[in-house]
């Protein structure tokens, strides 16, 4: 079996445990990042299949539910340890943590998970693929394939954000580190989906939870 067969599996596996009505934005969101990771990973001269396998599994971790909220982080990197995934689970992890010390505006409510996770991160150099999930995060909506100004506005609309013009130049620093190393705007290679990808979470008539 291929790590993309076995990351499919689990995938469905994921989606077959939520019954809510949000799972179509989590299964577009986490579509959607796969398939930014693997045409990005495969411009860029990257392992693309393990590209697709982290933007598809980085939030596992929600199949539990919509109202696990940062925990589905911890139960992500979890469940892909659990399958001998470790290459995989530490996107888990990374991916919402950029720069890695806003792991200390969040408390996770198991404190030895808590304490795991910030030592984790500490422990861990971030490389091209963590750089590049968080890249794929933030093009992916509740509706697939989208722009960070977008998915940004939805986050900010939906949740609020302690400093979001930092947060914005961290994503763009890193979206900026992938255009060169494409040697285009990587949004081209999106054109067409981002086009049609309708806008998500507009003030006041919020559909989304992802
Ligand atoms: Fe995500």
């Amino acid at each position: 079996m291929t790590l993309r067969d076995k990351a499919n599996e689990i995938f469905l596996w994921g989606l077959d445990k939520r019954k809510d009505r949000i799972v179509s934005a989590w299964e577009n969101h986490s579509r959607g990042a796969a398939e930014v990771a693997e045409k990005i990973a495969e411009r860029v001269g990257m392992d693309k299949e393990k590209a697709y396998v982290m933007g598809l599994l980085h939030d596992i971790g929600r199949c539990y539910g919509p109202d696990t909220g940062m925990e589905h982080i911890i139960d992500g990197y979890n469940i892909l340890m659990e399958k001998n995934m470790p290459e995989i689970a530490r996107v888990c992890l990374t991916h919402s943590f950029n720069p890695k010390e806003k792991v200390n505006e969040i408390n996770l409510k198991n404190p030895e998970e808590d304490a795991f996770l910030k030592r984790f991160l500490v422990e861990t150099e971030y490389d091209d693929y963590d750089r590049l999930i968080q890249l794929a995060d933030f093009m992916a909506g509740a509706h697939g394939v989208t722009t960070i100004e977008r998915r940004f506005c939805s986050v900010l609309w939906r949740h609020g954000l302690k400093s979001p013009a930092e947060d914005l130049t961290t994503l763009y620093k890193i979206k900026n580190y992938f255009d060169k190393k494409a040697g285009i705007d990587v949004y081209e290679i999106f054109h067409e989906k981002i086009a049609t990808t309708p806008f998500e979470g507009i003030p006041g008539k919020i559909e989304t939870i992802i």
